[in-house]
């Protein structure tokens, strides 16, 4: 949550930040400032809601100077108004951060008794005001702010310029990502890798405490007081990765990704004899597992539940599935047999971070899969079971889309990886297996032609204020999530249920004007799932059922039908997934919502 980037080259410094945020508002678009350092000292603009309208009050009031920070803010402390937005400023001093500062109320009680004066409700104006009074006591930037990290708790990412210091600004983090970018006479610092692209694909992705004295030629990296060399990283990403395309949303071009992104999250993965090569996780590690515990929230929390499947019947390893905010919280009664994986997307979610090492500091094996490379749980779990990479390049809508696509599959891969570790597999049917998943991204293109059919559907869609949407077994998840993409982007209130819990009160709901959106696999529950259908069917209530093909004649049961291939039913999760997507964008959008930025989200969770 909060996006910062830092600038110091030749180029126009506010244009550079600005193009910057824009690929990090999906970390938070209430406000956005930049302050930049140029020929007549410090100043900053600043603007309440998105960065459109700071873009426009930049081009009503410039600023030039090729040093400065920029932020773009999801509101914690403190109203989404410009008072409250970033860069925070005390005298020469502007400071833009990213996470919270726990102890900001001492410090603020505190720094007032000296006679700072606060103008904002933010936890980060201590952070302005602590280093510029250890400036007014002789300190240069850099120690002044080695000196006032000291005195902070909680999580920062942060930038700091000040005006008497016209060619260097200084970065630090603990907790909450930054990115170290090195460019030719230009470096830069930034939550994300899409901020800097543009200008460098080599990298520091900064370790937790690290402070950064950044110049036009040159950085240096400190780690408590000490000069430390950092090794950079060369990144594959091309810019347009974050770019829109020529689709309307990010979200519609993420939807539309996925098939390659499945290629790249199975790429190099796949031997000829059945065996699965995950090139950061430890399959050395998991001897004796007898259970595993699968922590994520939201979207990564329903791979979890198709995870768990998948584990269970491949390897026959027992898994549980956890919220993170609930587990973390909970007595973790664990046995030397016990393993536990976070999912999580952008790999800094506060909850499964938390969850993840709580449990590692008691000494259990924990691993994880993410998105994002080097990210805080992929850190945590680095020295232990290790990481499997999603690899569904950056996704910048707020809804997830292709990182929950890659998320399951890359759980199949785990569960292939474990029942060929722990032979329970055999190589033939671990071949065919993969086989499958090699298939999986032609099956998603077929399932994508459903796009325009789904698009023409939107306007009835459009017209209820409440859905239920049912699966059974493997696609209850997908259920789950479908309502989860629909409340997110367009704001209709919907429930995913188990259609085997209708009948134990949901169905009192059904009426003419309460549709079910209902998953009909082609599997051993089918005839339920339709009998299921039936019942609201008998009732009055609108039915958009989505099916495999070959089952037409259930067009009996429903008001309008969406058909996908027919897949091997442990894919069937993926290949549903899809329809629920297009049928979210596609409502939201024939509504008119922001699908991309909806209102209060933000796509990483970073506070409880
Ligand atoms: C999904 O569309 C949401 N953006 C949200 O539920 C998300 O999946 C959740 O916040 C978890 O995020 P993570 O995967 O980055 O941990």
């Amino acid at each position: 949550m909060c996006g910062i980037v830092g600038y110091i080259g030749s180029e126009s410094a506010a244009e550079v930040l600005v193009d910057g945020l824009k690929t990090l508002e999906y970390r938070g678009y209430d406000s956005a400032g930049v302050a930049v350092i140029g020929a007549q000292g410090l100043d900053r603009r600043r603007a309440e809601g998105k960065l459109k309208n700071l873009s426009k009050r930049l081009r009503a009031e410039p600023l030039s100077g090729s040093l400065g920070i920029g932020h773009t803010r999801w509101a914690t402390h403190g109203r989404p108004n410009e008072t409250n937005a970033h860069p925070h400023r005390s005298g020469s001093v502007a400071v833009v951060h990213n996470g919270i500062i726990e102890n900001y109320a001492e410090l603020r009680t505190e720094l007032q008794a000296g006679g700072a004066v606060f103008h904002s409700e933010t936890d980060t104006e201590v952070v302005a005001h602590l280093v510029a009074s250890l400036r007014d006591q002789g300190m240069d930037l850099k120690t002044a702010v080695e000196s006032a990290i000291k005195r902070l708790e909680g999580a920062y990412a942060i930038a700091v310029v000040d005006e008497d210091f016209p060619d260097e600004f200084i970065a630090a983090r603990l907790a909450s990502p930054l990115i170290l970018a090195l460019g030719e006479g230009e470096n830069l610092v930034a939550s994300d890798l899409p901020a800097v692209l543009p200008y460098t694909r080599d990298v520091v992705f900064l370790e937790e405490g690290d402070l950064a004295h950044i110049r036009r030629d040159g950085v240096t990296i400190y780690h408590q007081g000490e000069v430390v060399e950092r090794q950079s990283k060369h990144i594959k990403w091309s810019p347009a990765a974050a770019q829109k395309g020529g689709y309307k949303h990010f979200m519609l071009k993420e939807i539309f990704e996925q098939p390659r992104a499945i290629s790249d999250t199975l790429s190099g993965r796949l031997g000829q004899n059945g065996e699965v090569h995950l090139e950061h996780f430890d399959f050395g590690r998991v001897e004796g597992v007898e259970h595993i515990s699968l922590v994520a929230c939201g979207t990564s929390w329903h791979a979890a539940l198709v995870g768990r499947d998948l584990i269970e019947n491949i390897a026959g390893i027992p898994v549980s599935v956890e919220y993170a905010h609930e587990y973390r919280y909970r007595r973790h009664l664990m046995g030397a047999g016990d393993l536990v994986l976070g999912i999580s997307q952008s790999g800094e979610t506060a909850d499964t971070l938390a969850a993840l090492g709580e449990v590692k500091s008691q000494g259990v094996r924990v691993g994880c899969i993410t998105n994002v490379l080097e990210s805080a749980v992929a850190r945590l779990c680095s020295d232990s079971l290790g990481v499997i990479y999603t690899h569904a390049g950056p996704e910048i809508g707020v809804a997830s889309t292709k990182a929950f696509t890659t998320q399951m599959v890359s759980l199949h891969l785990l569960a292939l990886g474990l029942a060929r570790q722990l032979g329970r597999i055999s190589a033939e049917r671990s071949k065919a297996e993969i086989e499958d998943l090699r298939h999986l991204p032609h099956w998603m293109e077929q399932t994508l032609e459903a796009s325009k059919d789904i698009a023409e559907l939107a306007p009835f869609a459009s017209e209820f204020d409440n859905y239920l949407f049912l699966g059974r077994g493997t696609l209850f998840p997908v259920a789950l999530e479908g309502a989860l993409k629909l409340k997110e982007i367009s704001y209709l209130h919907a429930e995913g249920y188990a259609s085997g819990e209708m009948k134990h009160g949901p169905i009192a709901l059904i009426t003419e004007q309460f549709p079910t959106v209902a998953l009909v696999g082609d599997d051993a529950l089918k005839a339920k799932a339709v009998s299921n259908i039936e019942e609201i069917k008998a009732r009055g209530g609108p039915v958009i059922l989505v099916a495999s093909e070959g089952s037409e004649e259930l067009a009996r049961v429903a008001d309008k039908v969406v058909l996908v291939p027919k897949v091997p039913e442990r894919l069937q999760p993926v290949i549903y997934s899809l329809p629920m997507q297009l049928l979210a964008y596609h409502v939201a959008d024939h509504l008119g919502t922001d699908v991309d930025q909806p209102r209060n989200l933000a796509k990483s969770v970073t506070v409880e």
